[in-house]
């Protein structure tokens, strides 16, 4: 039982809260602590800061600082708020998925400049639906890739593959959420070899109930077959087994392994995903991979220039090479 002080008012509890999560050195132990009050009241910023003198229930506090508990012994915000904001939507998150970041943004970015670009060579307006479009988003994770560019492309189609089911069963409630699951069509399967029988039938759906299942035509499952896809985007597990032991406790200890480690350099799936890629963009299809810190060396020379064109490297906020893009020739 955590003993409350007599002074329950907002501006105590959050004092109280922040030198909890200070003492344990926690990173924006500020932010967590008003995150995590906002979350316990079911209120937004402005009113925190407008209701300083604000009487908090017992019960209320007294959730509040068991959530301080389990920040301060390493749990990350996200999983004790259950959200996370990626491209101005609100995700779901669960311990099953990797918590969005928001360098994934700059893939967002990056797939939706070469779509634009393309429309312009084409001669058409730069802003499109993605009327006819095929994306695919490997290692969908919570779904954030897909959804953000089907928020963008509202006529384009999506196949988004997890090997977890646990991951595909968040990502598609995120889908959901957001009144995209009726163009996503999630997919259990290792990278992007779709499971036997899918050019026949719709794709095993893992944990996905029947009556969410997407509407994608047979037809498009045929397609995966061959090179059907306009663009394909990957945010792929790419931390080093070697890098584990340096990594904070929030994500080591707490967000799923299958989501963090490419194999002991980090690198490892690339190889893989890529001449996956090959086999399924269309000519002209375009690529947009997210890279580990130290990835790009071992990466873009996988691009060979006989089935490349067009390659580009975004740097994230930080100066890092984050975003690896190129064309299908
Ligand atoms: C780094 S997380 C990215 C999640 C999400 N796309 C994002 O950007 O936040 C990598 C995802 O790939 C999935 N994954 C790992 N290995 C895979 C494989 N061989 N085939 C398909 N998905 C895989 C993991 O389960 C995880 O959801």
């Amino acid at each position: 039982m955590i003993e409350l002080s007599l002074d329950n008012s907002v501006r105590s509890l959050l004092k109280r809260g922040i030198a909890q999560l200070r003492e344990a050195d926690i990173p924006s132990f500020t932010l967590a602590a008003e995150l995590l009050l906002l979350h316990v009241l079911g209120r937004n910023r402005t009113w925190l800061y407008a209701h300083p003198e604000e009487i908090i229930a017992d019960a209320d506090a007294q959730r509040f600082f068991e959530l301080m508990a389990r920040r301060a012994a390493g749990e990350p915000t996200q999983h004790l708020t259950g959200k996370q904001e990626f491209w101005g939507l609100e995700f779901e998150v669960t311990p099953d998925v990797l918590i969005p970041r928001p360098e994934t943004e700059h893939v967002i970015e990056v797939a939706l400049d070469r779509l634009a670009l393309r429309e312009l060579r084409a001669g058409r307006p730069q802003k499109s639906t993605g009327a006819g479009l095929q994306i695919t988003d490997i290692g969908t994770g919570s779904g954030c890739i897909a959804i953000a560019l089907a928020k963008e492309l509202p006529a384009a189609n999506f196949l988004a593959t997890d090997i977890s089911p646990a991951a595909l069963a968040v990502a598609q409630r995120n889908a959901q959420r957001h009144a995209v699951a009726d163009r996503i069509h999630f997919v259990e399967c290792n990278l992007l070899a779709l499971p036997v029988g899918a050019q026949h039938a719709a794709p095993q759906l893992g944990a996905i109930p029947n009556n969410a299942r997407p509407a994608f035509h047979e037809s498009r499952i045929t397609s995966h077959q061959s090179r059907s896809f306009d663009l394909i985007a990957s945010n792929p597990p790419y931390i080093g087994g070697r890098e584990a032991p340096s990594l904070p406790r929030e994500v080591r200890d707490h967000e799923p392994h299958s989501a963090l480690f490419g194999g002991e350099e980090g690198y490892e799936l690339y190889a893989d995903l890529i001449t996956q890629c090959v086999q399924h963009l269309k000519p002209g299809g375009i690529l947009v991979l997210e890279l580990g810190h130290n990835s790009l060396p071992a990466v873009q020379p996988l691009l060979d220039a006989t089935t490349w064109t067009n390659v580009g490297v975004t740097n994230d906020l930080a100066g890092i090479p984050r975003v690896l893009a190129a064309e299908r020739v």
